[in-house]
């Protein structure tokens, strides 16, 4: 495996913008490191929610036998945080959605919840594991904005059958949507440049993704504050630092 780690970082940065200049199917590839920079904590490592919560609170089983319980906890780590802090999308994003509307990114595959690439202008984003801003009915299936939905008392209720309202994100133990999950391999199949930014790579099958890449071709570029499952086998580049600085420094050389 040809693994570029140059200490000159401006060199490797340089190296990224020439190469993604002459992409023509660029795809992202996101996870909670690259919300960070807007103030959302990453699940792992310093500052982690798992550090603090038991990620047993977002098991679909748990959430079925548990239901309150459950609820508080989601309310608190997610909604809470949400609603009471200006959360929005940061320069990385920023760039991603620049780069669609350029037509040089094809989609953005996030297993982030937080819907900040959608709210930074990108309309294609594959959502691996969902989204926090909208609530499903899990008796009668509709889904609901989750602003327009009270949390005052839990589990909160469907406002057409008062069925049981559940997060339209995907706990441990449920299904990838087959949109998601079909449409990210054939991006991954289908680029010359794949960008993981922002993710430890542990959780599956999310964590699948860039090794179809890799193996149909693809120039693996990773931007990680710390190495992570995928630098040593998978990255052809790994820019070590915040990708809400990254980003930028590679778009202003493209
Ligand atoms: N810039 C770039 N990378 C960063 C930054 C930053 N500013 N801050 C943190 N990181 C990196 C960390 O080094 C780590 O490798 O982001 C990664 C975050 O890893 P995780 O917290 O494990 O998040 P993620 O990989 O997205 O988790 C995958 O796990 O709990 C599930 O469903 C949840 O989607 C999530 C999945």
């Amino acid at each position: 495996m040809n693994h570029l780690i140059k200490s000159n970082m401006e060199e490797i940065i340089k190296e990224v913008a020439s190469l993604l200049a002459a992409s023509k199917h660029i795809v992202a590839f996101t996870g909670a490191g690259m919300s960070a920079e807007s103030g959302i904590p990453p699940f792992r490592g310093e500052g982690g929610i798992w550090n603090k919560y038991d990620p047993e609170s977002l098991d679909i089983e748990y959430y079925y036998r548990h239901t309150q319980q459950s609820w508080s906890i989601i309310r608190k780590v997610f909604y809470d945080y949400f609603n009471n802090s200006e959360v929005k999308p940061n320069p990385g994003h920023e760039v991603l959605a620049k780069w669609e509307n350029d037509g040089r990114l094809d989609c953005v595959i996030t297993q982030n919840i937080d819907d900040l690439h959608t709210v930074a202008g990108n309309t294609k984003v594959l959502e691996f594991h969902g989204n926090m801003s909208r609530f499903v009915c899990t008796k009668c299936g509709k889904k609901f904005p989750a602003k327009s939905i009270k949390m005052t008392y839990l589990p909160p209720e469907c406002p057409e059958c008062e069925g049981l309202l559940k997060p339209d994100f995907i706990f441990f133990g449920e299904g990838i949507p087959q949109e998601a999950y079909y449409g990210s391999i054939d991006a991954a199949e289908n680029c010359d440049a794949f960008i993981i930014i922002g993710t430890s790579g542990q959780v599956s099958p999310a964590n699948m993704i860039p090794g179809i890449a890799k193996q149909h071709g693809a120039k693996i570029i990773e931007i990680n504050m710390e190495p992570s499952a995928y630098t040593k086998h998978i990255s052809d580049y790994f820019i070590q630092g915040k990708s809400g600085e990254i980003l930028p420094q590679i778009d202003a050389l493209i």
